[in-house]
């Protein structure tokens, strides 16, 4: 099946879960279940709960295990993306080829419905974990592998940076440092939650931590890149936003030419951790994929 199939395959799976979330917890076709669903169902990439199903696949693992967990992460990352864009944030108009939620249904709803998604993650975690037919500890681990990637040590602290560095000049570490927490480590959790549940071995582990944090820079290389390069028709949100708000991105500091040699060292690093990993064909081409995808 060629890569682009695969992805469509992941995606439906991830699009099932929402589904079931949505017909579950979010019945009601006004109110904060309204905001919290139009956000969630806008037509998202998926790639960090495609990642968590892909990387689960490769370790031979059962599907239906790590689906909260990726599910979870689905949840976080539209809520940032609520929260980031709203007028004391980025301050932006459009996000997944819709109006951005503060601009729908206000600011205070807007607030809430982010709000709303990340309790959700938590209860749907939660509520999985606590299910005594299943191995409980793991899934803990991995409950609070996903809480810290989310939280002051992690995206939480990548967007303290990004508002901080506003009119700044941040050094290249720095910047370094932001993308890492800011995008990053959702995505390393997203690579990490399945071997931690599967509890893969050290090695296994080590290789995909390399792999991820690699796809976690190329991602926000090309975000950065698409911001400047890429139009809002096919991105499906505000570009030219970063220089806006005069942010410190890699284009910023090194240039596009710079930006585009370092993404394509990012893939290949990413790429060659997951050599000594055997079924490794899609996830391979994933990290390919994060650094030409266009939106
Ligand atoms: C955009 O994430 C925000 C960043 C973390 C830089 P995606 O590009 O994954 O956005 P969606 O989920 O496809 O809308
Ligand atoms: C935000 O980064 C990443 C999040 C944690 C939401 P950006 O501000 O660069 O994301 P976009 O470009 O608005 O999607
Ligand atoms: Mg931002
Ligand atoms: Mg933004
Ligand atoms: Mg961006």
């Amino acid at each position: 099946m060629s890569f682009s199939a695969l992805y469509k395959d992941y995606q439906e799976i991830v699009e099932n879960w929402l589904d079931s979330v949505i017909s579950k917890h979010l019945f009601q076709r006004s109110g904060i279940h309204e905001a919290m669903e139009y956000s969630l169902m806008a037509g998202g990439k998926r790639i960090r709960p495609v990642l968590s199903v892909a990387v689960c696949d490769m370790l031979k693992g059962d599907r239906s295990l790590i689906m909260p967990y990726a599910t979870a992460l689905e949840l976080i990352h539209t809520y940032s993306l609520i929260h980031d864009d709203l007028p004391c944030m980025d301050n932006d108009d459009f996000r997944r080829g819709k109006p951005t939620n503060h601009k729908v249904f206000g600011e205070a709803m807007a607030v809430l419905a982010g709000d709303g998604l990340l309790n959700l993650a938590y209860e749907i975690m939660l509520a999985d974990l606590t299910n005594e037919k299943n191995n409980g500890l793991k899934k803990a681990q991995t409950a609070r592998l996903i809480a810290e990637a989310a939280g002051i040590s992690g995206m939480i602290a990548g967007q303290v940076m990004d508002m901080e560095s506003e009119n700044r000049d941040i050094s290249y570490e720095e910047l370094c440092t932001m993308h890492k927490n800011k995008t990053g480590a959702l995505i390393r959790a997203a690579v990490l939650a399945p071997a931690i549940l599967l509890d893969a071995s050290e090695e296994i582990r080590t290789n995909l931590e390399v792999y991820a944090e690699n796809i976690g820079l190329a991602f926000q290389i090309k975000d950065d890149i698409l911001d400047h390069e890429g139009s809002v028709e096919i991105t499906g949100k505000s570009v030219g936003s970063d220089e806006k708000n005069n942010k410190a991105t890699f284009v910023s500091k090194l240039g596009m030419d710079k930006a585009k040699e370092l993404l394509k060292s990012a893939v290949e690093k990413a790429v060659e951790a997951l050599k000594s990993i055997g079924n490794n064909d899609f996830l391979v081409k994933m990290a390919v994929f994060i650094a030409q995808r266009n939106k």
